[in-house]
């Protein structure tokens, strides 16, 4: 059943390349348009959105609501959605959603992520929600699950049974899914042509790029070594890498799709994470709060994880590793395979940790 790895966890994250693949089987056309026909653009149809993306494009917001890793997983995948749809986009955690009794409209679009799609504060949401007459759509990986049947309709992720309790493959395959619909919805926007393309071809170049990030498996031990008696740990990030900083606090297994690198952390225990397995404090934080609060603990003493991909905010990332060398800080640095910008730190103390592939900007 675990095919040769220790634990179900480590073979989920070994999983990925093909989970991924399944999440896009007969959904993604790749092709480029051959010179005459038409017909051949690069496209995502996702079967349960068809019937209501008209109701989606028309509402007022759309509204993702989710708990824990899925709630990462919306947090990752909210700036393509909003980019592509041009709707606000608004987060939420299931169980704050339903504290604050959220107003909800009938022109609201509420979407439900959840891997199992039993989880009780996300099923609760949604009989919130559909009481309120909101559209409601489920992302979820269990076919026949409470929310795969409550809702209006959805995206099943195909991503296979995730038996390990820390969530992994069904958080790149969730991102990946948001990032389908976003595709999907914007699929008449004749402006968001070329983007929409870059991004599908990017789409194509997904799952190599995991299994080559994965191969780094085995170089991270030796970083796992030396953080293993480390009392606390910090993830700085920024952008798309923000959800990629907290879920790599919460579970620094691998670390998302938007060109974050692979880090199998074993620190304490034989499992690769760290919050909630190895039981190390560790807090995600916006690189762009790190002056409002968070550089006051700064010292050499403290291990931090930044996490520096060649994407839209490459230079405000830089500018927070000199701030945090200035306070002599442990660093840690996610980056792109041979970014020579960043092979400068190495010298100042900084070890690299190189993801392959280019990130989206
Ligand atoms: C569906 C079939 C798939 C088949 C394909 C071929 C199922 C489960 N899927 O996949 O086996 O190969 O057509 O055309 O039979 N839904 C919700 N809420 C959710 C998730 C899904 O209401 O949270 C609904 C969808 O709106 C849809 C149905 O469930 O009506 C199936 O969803 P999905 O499996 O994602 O659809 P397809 O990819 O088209
Ligand atoms: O099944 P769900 O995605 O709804 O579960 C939500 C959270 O409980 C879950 O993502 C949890 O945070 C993960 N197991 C953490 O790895």
């Amino acid at each position: 059943m675990k095919g040769g790895y220790d634990h179900f966890m480590q073979k989920e994250i070994h999983e990925q390349p093909e989970s991924l693949l399944q999440t896009m089987r007969g959904r993604v056309q790749f092709q480029r348009p051959a010179v005459g026909n038409p017909y051949l653009t690069p496209r995502v149809k996702l079967g349960g959105l068809v019937e209501h993306g008209a109701t989606v494009r028309r509402c007022r917001r759309i509204m993702l609501v989710a708990c824990g890793t899925s709630f990462h997983a919306c947090l990752a995948a909210r700036k393509t959605l909003e980019e592509m749809c041009e709707v606000p986009v608004m987060l939420e955690l299931a169980s704050d959603f339903l504290d604050r009794r959220c107003p909800i409209f009938r022109d609201d679009t509420c979407v439900f992520l959840s891997q199992s799609g039993e989880t009780a504060d996300t099923l609760r949401s949604l009989e919130y929600a559909k009481a309120h007459g909101a559209l409601c759509l489920g992302i979820t990986n269990t076919v026949g699950s409470a929310i795969s049947r409550m809702t209006h309709c959805g995206v099943h992720l195909n991503a296979g049974y995730e038996i390990g309790v820390a969530s992994t493959k069904a958080y790149t395959s969730q991102i990946l899914a948001v990032t389908m619909m976003a595709l999907q919805l914007a699929e008449d926007s004749i402006s968001k042509r070329d983007r929409r393309d870059s991004i599908i071809d990017e789409l194509g170049q997904l799952p190599g790029k995991v299994r080559s990030t994965l191969m780094l498996d085995g170089a991270m031990k030796e970083l796992a070594e030396e953080l293993r008696n480390a009392h606390s740990l910090l993830f700085f990030g920024r952008g798309y890498n923000y959800a990629t900083a907290l879920e790599a606090a919460l579970k620094a297994g691998y670390w998302g799709l938007h060109g974050a690198c692979g880090a199998g952390l074993r620190p304490r225990c034989s499992l690769p994470t760290i919050k909630e397995v190895a039981l190390i404090h560790s807090e995600g934080i916006l690189a762009g709060e790190m002056k409002h609060g968070p550089l006051a603990l700064v010292d050499e003493h403290l291990p931090i994880v930044v996490i520096a991909t060649r994407d839209g905010m490459y230079k405000k990332m830089e500018s927070v590793i000199q701030q945090l060398l200035a306070r002599n800080a442990q660093l840690y640095i996610v980056c792109n395979e041979n970014d020579e910008g960043m092979k400068q730190y190495e010298s100042r103390g900084c070890k690299l940790i190189q993801a392959s592939g280019k990130s989206l900007s």
